[in-house]
């Protein structure tokens, strides 16, 4: 039998790869509750629609939306950034999969897993603008502010991190980890290349 940790999840694939739990599970749920309760207060009376980016974001969207005690609707946008021959983060967008409803006169807020430069939360919300909305506002789990390029106004946050690559609870590294129910740093001296080629670029499906 494997020894399974306070997740319940089994030790043997992730000795390796994962460091310290940075956000254990317990923390980001209470966090989540608090987040859940402000956004209750602040849309009451209005239409709000929550809009999530695949892939990253949709975790963090699920719990959040059980703890927003008012109607609301969600909707999801796929996106990914080009890279080409530019080892860094362009901040050109395109979008994989676009929005089911229209979003004329809603009050939108856009639930992200973690806002790092800044660049692809950028494009979202100069694509969504153009939309008419009756208003946007962002809500992100981890703001990594040091990294920040595009100026951005972060209305509901998380918490702030530093430069450590994160996983779990959503965050991948190559697509693997987004169903720990806590957040980890990852061993980096295991995968120090690939991280930073993971933030200079950027892949499919965020
Ligand atoms: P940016 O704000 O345009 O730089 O891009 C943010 C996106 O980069 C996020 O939505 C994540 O998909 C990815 N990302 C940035 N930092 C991390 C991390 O520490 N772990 C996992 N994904 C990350
Ligand atoms: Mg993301």
């Amino acid at each position: 039998m494997l020894e399974s940790d306070n997740n319940g999840l089994q030790n043997l694939y992730k000795s390796e790869i994962l460091g310290n739990v940075l956000f254990s599970s317990q923390v980001i749920q209470q966090r989540v509750t608090e987040l859940g309760k402000l956004i209750t207060e602040d849309y009451k009376e209005r239409d709000l629609l929550l809009i999530s980016v695949l892939r990253g974001g949709v975790i963090f969207l699920t719990d959040l939306v059980r703890k927003i005690d008012l109607e609301l609707s969600i909707d999801f946008m796929g996106i990914s950034t080009y890279q080409g021959s530019n080892p860094t983060n362009t901040g050109i967008v395109k979008i994989t999969k676009d929005l089911e409803e229209s979003i004329e006169g809603k009050d939108i807020v856009i639930v992200e897993d973690i806002i790092d430069t800044g660049l692809t939360i950028n494009y979202l919300l100069r694509n969504l603008r153009s939309r008419y909305p009756g208003s946007i506002e962002i809500c992100t789990l981890l703001d990594r502010n040091i990294r920040r390029i595009a100026e951005i106004d972060i209305k509901y946050k998380g918490f702030t991190i530093g430069e450590e690559f994160v996983v779990g609870y959503g965050l991948d590294y190559k697509q693997h980890y987004r169903n720990l129910d806590s957040i980890y740093e990852l061993n980096i001296s295991m995968i120090k290349k690939d991280i930073d080629i993971i933030k200079n670029s950027s892949s499919d499906n965020l």
